[in-house]
């Protein structure tokens, strides 16, 4: 059966490794990622589902100098900390892997030499602050100085904190070196141009021949090339990157948004155990997706497919899922103004699921905004994580401890309501399949609920506990509503659902195929476990505590 499977490998943007990762990046790439993993991994394809941590750039240097760490050291911590806090939320990889890697390495200069060799890198010279105390190029991030429109001080010479505006090289008034404070001289530096230029036709083509890319981002970009691509310096005058293979490169690395995409694809040959021809043949043969926020739609569908078009070996995306930024109670998510809530943050207040059912059920397959609403969000899981799914379930099953010892009873004939239940939950297989193999995550979900509440007015209505005739068949068709309903919640709520499995005492539940959650799972007989409520509601206090994480200065 597996053999025949299409080898599907999805990749999740790769998290720059200086920050904990907030919900934010959760809802628009991690979230979806697993949700279509999980679901495919139900008998639809083979799976290979990796992410990695970014580790190179002066952004990082910096804060690795300033925890005084060395960077390999500092990248590490927090790859592990992705790690933990991806899987507490049951986000699962195949491989978590890293764009400091010595495949990635290897894959990347592979790509600098043969783009190169192809002539669609060249070099040129590029005015650059030098600072003659520390002996060495000084990159944005490693001058300050005044803002030429707000006249703020002590501001990076790529941006003002204070006004907002981006600034261009040279733009900064009063330079100085953030390392010595003394302020640089400008001196010609040697660099390496992409001709992102070269590719704007086949860009063209690939964005209006692709019917996968939603057509949102393909218009903008569509635009941007009419507007004129421009060539892009690949070059950085720092150490901590991965050097360019050329002698006369004089040990300069290459800028991060030329090695870290490339990650995708050494991680997950990686993760497939080929190498050589084999690893290669491996990737073209997949279905791929790469799933990303919308900040990086430039990155995602210019830069990198232009690379793999000028090196010639490994296939463009078929899918690049982009989804929105998240507002938290309308306003953006910002470090500095302290108005965000990680990971850790959550998970030390609430369960994983209860925010992978509200994210999921309001982000869209698009690019709009979404708005993490504290009282929509309690809510929502009281009326229906809590109210709908967690009540029928353990109902249900109370139903079957009490009046039956825990054993599944024989049915009799069934009626109208029985074929009217067997159909709503046709109907939430085969819809949750169509949606999510379009992208609507959240509609799939809906249409979960959906099948939940006749569920609920199915057993409502039977009233088995009156114990009148047919109370058999409605407890047998009501536990198995409970099964069919752990395998269709499981790419949404995998801990609810591994709840389900075990209270319902059934095996190696993972490896059932999403169609065979379409029949009665439990014969007569079966013994299942003690039930246990799935959730409970979220009050007040837990609010409260979230909102600790929100405080604006
Ligand atoms: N680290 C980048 C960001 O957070 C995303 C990199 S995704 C990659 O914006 F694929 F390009 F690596
Ligand atoms: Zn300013």
């Amino acid at each position: 059966m597996q053999g025949k499977l299409k080898n599907t490998i999805i990749t999740a943007a790769l998290p720059y490794a200086n920050a904990d990762l907030h919900l934010g990046h959760i809802a628009s790439t991690y979230l979806p990622s697993d949700i279509l993993s999980r679901y495919l991994r139900h008998g639809k394809a083979n799976v290979i589902q990796v992410c990695a941590s970014d580790d190179f750039g002066t952004p990082i240097l910096i804060a690795a100098e300033r925890a005084g760490k060395k960077p390999e050291d500092y990248v590490a911590y927090w790859r592990q900390r992705f790690e933990e806090d991806l899987g507490a939320l049951g986000i699962r990889f195949d491989l978590f892997y890293k764009t400091s890697s010595e495949e990635n390495v290897k894959l990347v200069q592979h790509f600098f030499t043969t783009l190169h060799k192809n002539g669609f890198i060249y070099p040129g010279d590029v005015e650059q602050f030098y600072c003659n105390v520390d002996k060495k190029f000084l990159p944005d991030r490693y001058v300050k100085g005044r803002c030429p429109y707000c006249g703020a001080l002590d501001q990076y010479s790529d941006g003002c904190e204070n006004c907002g505006r981006t600034l261009q090289p040279g733009q900064i008034l009063d330079p100085k070196c953030s390392i010595c404070g003394t302020p640089p001289v400008k001196k010609s530096s040697k660099h390496y141009f992409f001709k992102l230029s070269a590719f704007s036709d086949q860009l063209k083509d690939w964005l209006e021949s692709n019917a996968n890319l939603q057509s949102e981002p393909r218009n903008y970009v569509l635009n941007w090339i009419k507007e004129g691509l421009q060539d892009w310096d690949i070059t950085r005058d720092i150490t901590w990157g991965i050097k360019i293979p050329l002698p006369e490169a004089d040990g300069k690395v290459l800028y991060g948004w030329f090695d870290n995409h490339l990650c995708y694809i050494s991680t997950a040959i990686k993760a497939s155990g080929k190498t050589g021809k084999e690893g290669i043949e491996f990737w073209n043969d997949s279905t791929v997706y790469h799933f990303i926020g919308k900040d990086i739609v430039y990155h995602h569908y210019l830069f990198l497919p232009s690379m793999r078009l000028g090196e010639g070996e490994y296939k463009l995306p078929d899918y690049i899922p982009t989804r929105g930024f998240l507002l938290l109670e309308e306003k953006k998510i910002s470090k500095s103004r302290r108005w965000g809530i990680t990971i850790r943050d959550y998970l030390g207040v609430l369960p994983p699921d209860y925010i992978r059912f509200y994210l999921t059920r309001i982000t869209p397959y698009a690019q709009t905004d979404l708005n993490f609403d504290l009282e929509e969000f309690r809510s929502k899981i009281n009326n229906e994580l809590v109210a709908n799914i967690g009540n029928f379930a353990y109902r249900s099953l109370v139903l079957l401890d009490r009046g039956y010892g825990r054993v599944v009873p024989q049915p009799g004939e069934s009626g109208d309501a029985e074929k009217a239940l067997a159909q709503a939950r046709s109907k939430a297989f085969q819809e949750s399949s169509k949606l999510i193999e379009a992208g609507g995550y959240d509609r799939a979900l809906k249409a979960i609920l959906e099948y939940s509440t006749s569920c609920n007015q199915y057993l409502q209505a039977k009233a088995p506990w009156e114990k009148r005739d047919g109370a058999e068949t409605a407890i047998h068709a009501s536990v198995n509503a409970v099964a069919s309903l752990a395998l269709l919640l499981e790419p949404f709520l995998p801990f609810a659902s591994a709840e389900l499995w075990r209270q319902l005492a059934i095996e190696r539940p993972l490896s059932l195929e999403w169609e065979e959650g379409n029949k009665d799972l439990l014969r007569s007989g079966h013994k299942t476990l003690e039930p246990k409520p799935l959730f409970r509601k979220v009050e007040e206090t837990d609010l409260e505590s979230l909102r600790k994480f929100l405080e604006k200065k």
